[in-house]
């Protein structure tokens, strides 16, 4: 029997709650499937960073590259200033362990509410390849005359053609992969950002040689946005930058019914990858047993996708499922669920 090693990372606010149901969840799996697993926590988050002053440590770093996996909850504090945890502690694991894929799939699920006026579970179900590692994310730029009327602020976007190659070709085999409708749209902005896009753009068709069974498109960002709230249909898989790829995902979100739902997977396909709901710390909602955990166990399930277990991934996707399908669960939003947030968890556990 497999035994995977496993990091678990619950961070923040109402990151633990909803990594214990994602955890209960993988405990009953992991039954049906035959597999077996050890998990290691690690504090890391703003609460350890307040006590300790620690973010995170590269000795974590070198004991994550031994794990099959990570687990995390979520990542952020009220009383620390932004941008310390999230440079300190998710950026800083994105880009040391070289997860150079952000994978966020925009599925609604049947009974799920979404804001988008007819439509439904057949128009929503595409995914967004993000590039995880370059882009404005990395940190280039600089200020001078900072506080004074003739202050100057850069910020570059960098963008190499290994890391556009490399996320590129990712979304091709995936797309492949998938195989739904075997499309793939490079979002872009290649009328304004034409030096990076320009890149992006080259490398796109160069790299689509190499796949004549992918139709490929083209739509910038802008107009994006625009076909995601009125034809989602259209979209099979999209591959865009970091930054790009950041904003339309929370709109991805909201159109899957919410942040509740949202679970995305930072990759390192030939590393240690990471898994996430996309939601953040809600410290509004902490300890209630209120936040919905379905984030948190779709991550799990591309956790267990990603490591091999697919049939298990399976098992956890058909039970979410079947729960969505029960009506037990009245909401995505947190408090409205109708159930607690372990209830959740247990129904879920139950079905796999
Ligand atoms: C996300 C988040 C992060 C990002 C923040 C918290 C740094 O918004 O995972 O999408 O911008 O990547
Ligand atoms: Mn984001």
């Amino acid at each position: 029997m497999k035994t995977y090693r496993l990091g678990e990372i619950p961070g923040d606010g109402t990151g633990p709650e909803v990594v214990r149901e994602g955890l209960k969840v993988l405990e009953a799996v992991s039954k049906k499937s035959g597999f077996s697993y050890t998990t290691i926590f690690y504090p890391f988050g703003g609460e350890h960073y307040l006590k300790t002053g620690e973010t995170l440590p590269d000795s974590a770093i070198e004991e994550f590259k031994q794990l099959d996996a990570l687990y995390l909850g979520a990542i952020g504090h009220p009383e620390v200033k932004p941008g310390i945890l999230e440079r300190g502690i998710l950026l800083k694991l994105r880009f040391s362990l070289d997860q150079y894929i952000n994978l966020r799939p925009v599925k609604l699920y049947p009974r799920v509410w979404t804001p988008l006026k007819d439509k439904g579970p057949e128009d929503i179900d595409f995914v967004v390849v993000r590039e995880n590692t370059e882009g404005l994310y990395v940190g280039a730029g600089g200020v001078l005359h900072r506080g004074t009327p003739h202050e100057v602020a850069t910020q570059e976007s960098i963008n190499t053609r290994r890391g556009v190659e490399r996320c590129i070709r990712f979304a091709f085999e995936f797309t492949r992969k998938r195989n739904k409708n075997n499309k793939l749209t490079l979002c872009g902005k290649t009328n304004v950002l034409t030096y990076a896009f320009d890149l992006w753009e080259r490398t796109f068709q160069e790299v689509a040689q190499e796949y004549p069974d992918i139709k490929t498109d083209y739509a910038h960002v802008d107009a994006t946005t625009m076909w995601m709230v009125k034809n989602p249909e259209w979209f099979d898989v999209i591959v865009t930058d970091n930054m790009f790829g950041d904003i339309i995902t929370d709109l991805g979100a909201m159109i899957q019914g919410g942040m509740g739902i949202a679970a995305g997977g930072n990759i390192n396909p030939e590393g240690v990858s990471m898994f996430e709901p996309i939601g953040g710390s809600a410290p509004k909602y902490t300890g209630k047993n209120m936040i919905n955990p379905l984030a948190a166990i779709s991550a799990l399930q591309m956790l267990l996708s990603h490591i091999g277990e697919e049939e298990a991934a399976q098992k956890v996707e058909e039970a979410l499922i079947k729960a969505l399908e029960s009506g037990k669960i009245k909401s995505m939003s947190a408090g409205q669920m109708g159930l607690t947030t372990s209830e959740v968890g247990n129904l879920i556990a139950s079905l796999v």
